[in-house]
């Protein structure tokens, strides 16, 4: 019995030293130290021993388990300063290096170049003056002067909402910032109705036009309208004002040309395009060999649009321009796809 007491101490101190986990060193002491771990057992077989034999096993029995659970605290003990090393080591923290710097958010591209048109024309005295995206048909065609049957007012190009309440003025989201024009002069025209006050406007917001989306057309974007009504306003006004806009936009440099065109509420009417920044008017890509670029549309307001917003057109005159905020970012950034601005991809948002 002794003797077997013996080999049980060594061969438990061997398994002991190979333990070279906590996991390790728990599987050993419940072979080693449980209640069925054979040290345990000498003491269950005490009753088969003679007188003499029996404190003799039992002191050695109780040395031996003594023994092993003196090396079993230090074996723990060694291994959990081991592993607290190892996580010291390789979990350390270098405070001295630098912090990450935060991201920082940002203004949408559109609406920074929609905020530097503003202020632009800000500063040129036109005040902010906002109206509503979802519009009637009457303000958004028919008191702008559009013909009955004209194409613009066909289903394929508005998005008409289901209000049956409207009756024959349906209501639609506004295809353009110009019902802004009528709103803004019945507006201020009711003030005083015989001597209504002259205006200078810039009318920002978004449009929407029910076409098929590619990298030249979105269904929404955004319009700046601008309007001046007053006394003696001539079309030379309309002129110095775009072409200081020009240059307060794209450069001191900038050269504008006014081209004849025609939209049903102004005549006469105009787009300008400005030289093309990209190659200096040589011809290039981006101003498709011509050396411009078309930037807004433009005129002075139709008699019929100003008496529909209160004005006398024998009194007053007054010149209007819509441009495109989102179309000028391209151009300025030589983009080619217009469906960056709603692609929500941060890579494209992130280069402004
Ligand atoms: N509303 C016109 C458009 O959307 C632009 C415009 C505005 C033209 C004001 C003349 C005067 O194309």
């Amino acid at each position: 019995m002794l003797d077997k007491l013996k080999s049980i101490e060594n061969n438990a101190l061997d398994t002991l030293a190979g333990a070279e986990t906590l996991e390790a060193l728990e599987q050993w002491r419940i072979e080693n130290l449980s209640r069925s771990s054979e040290v345990m057992s000498v003491f269950s077989k005490m009753g088969t021993l003679t007188a003499e034999e029996r404190p003799l096993v039992g002191q050695e029995a109780n040395k031996v388990k003594q023994k092993l659970e003196a090396a079993f605290a230090e074996k723990s003990e060694t291994l959990k300063q081991e592993a607290m090393q190892k996580a010291i080591s390789s979990e350390k923290i270098d405070v001295t290096l630098p912090g990450r710097p935060a991201k920082k958010g940002g203004l949408h591209p559109a609406t920074v170049s929609l905020r530097r048109i503003l202020a632009i024309l800000g500063d040129m005295g036109f005040q902010a003056y906002t109206s509503r995206d979802v519009e009637t048909d009457e303000m958004n065609f028919q008191a702008l002067n559009f013909p009955p049957h004209h194409p613009a007012r066909e289903m394929q190009d508005s998005f008409y909402i289901d209000a049956p309440e409207a009756g024959d003025n349906p209501m639609l989201l506004r295809t353009h910032t110009s019902p802004g024009q009528i709103r803004a002069m019945r507006e201020y025209s009711a003030l005083d109705p015989q001597n209504p006050p002259a205006i200078r406007i810039a009318l920002p917001g978004m449009c929407y036009r029910y076409e098929q989306i590619t990298a030249r057309s979105e269904v929404q974007f955004y319009q700046v309208e601008g309007l001046a009504v007053g006394k003696n306003i001539t079309y030379g006004d309309l002129k110095g004002t775009l072409a200081e806009f020009a240059r307060r936009m794209f450069g001191e440099q900038a050269r504008v040309r006014f081209r004849a065109s025609y939209f049903p509420f102004t005549e006469p009417s105009a787009e300008m395009d400005v030289e093309c920044f990209v190659c200096g008017g040589k011809g290039c890509p981006v101003c498709k060999n011509s050396g411009w670029l078309e930037i807004l549309g433009s005129g002075m307001v139709h008699p019929v649009v100003l008496q529909n917003g209160g004005y006398d057109p024998t009194v007053y005159s007054g010149f209007a321009f819509g441009m495109g905020p989102q179309r000028q970012t391209m151009l300025l950034h030589k983009m080619n796809d217009i469906r960056y601005f709603w692609g929500n991809d941060i890579r494209f948002l992130q280069q402004f």
